[in-house]
């Protein structure tokens, strides 16, 4: 048991460290439901469209979105011990797709909703992506961290005071 719980936390430590370079300071930390939740109450959305989350953990914004709302997902996930988990969890529903791809190298620009919980260190660049790749309309949602130069149509504040970071959205 303590052997698994070791082999656990050091899988999590190597995982994380090995993509430090890409992920800059965004560590493999999941979302709480309550704040999950919340976000898709704000954001309605319809059959067909695509959710994309920026580096999707667990995937639970994925499975949670999907159960919802019957739409279409993708999580891109550079962290492998975060990916298998996803992987795992989101196995046998088609309308999820976990890719272990880094996702500044990947075009945005199907995308109806973003949904993602970075760090501050990537905001400004991230802004940056956004307005070249998405299509107007297209819905983004970010967790704590704002997103500089856009004015967020929502804050939301989720939840107690367990839960009550800041959930900027925005349109574009
Ligand atoms: C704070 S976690 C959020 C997980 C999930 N979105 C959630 O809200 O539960 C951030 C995740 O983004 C991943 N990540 C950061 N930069 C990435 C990149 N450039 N490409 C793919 N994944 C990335 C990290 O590995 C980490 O698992």
């Amino acid at each position: 048991m303590a052997g698994g719980l070791f082999a656990l936390k050091i899988s999590y430590v190597l995982s994380t460290a090995l993509v430090l370079p890409i992920t800059q300071g965004a560590l493999y930390v999941s979302t709480s439901r309550v704040r999950v939740a919340a976000f898709m109450d704000a954001v309605p959305m319809k059959p067909g469209q695509l959710l994309v989350d920026l580096g999707c953990g667990d995937g639970r914004v994925l499975r949670m979105a999907t159960k919802r709302y019957g739409i279409k997902t993708i999580g891109y996930e550079v962290n492998w011990m975060a990916c298998l988990i996803a992987r795992l969890l989101c196995m046998g529903d088609r309308t999820i797709k976990i890719k272990r791809k880094n996702f500044w190298k990947e075009n945005l620009s199907a995308a109806d909703v973003v949904f993602c919980y970075l760090y501050p260190d990537v905001m400004q660049r991230l802004s940056k992506k956004l307005i070249s790749d998405l299509k107007p309309g297209t819905v983004v949602a970010s967790c704590n961290f704002s997103m500089p130069g856009f004015t967020p149509s929502n804050v939301l504040r989720p939840g107690g005071s367990l839960h009550n970071d800041p959930l900027y959205i925005y349109h574009i």
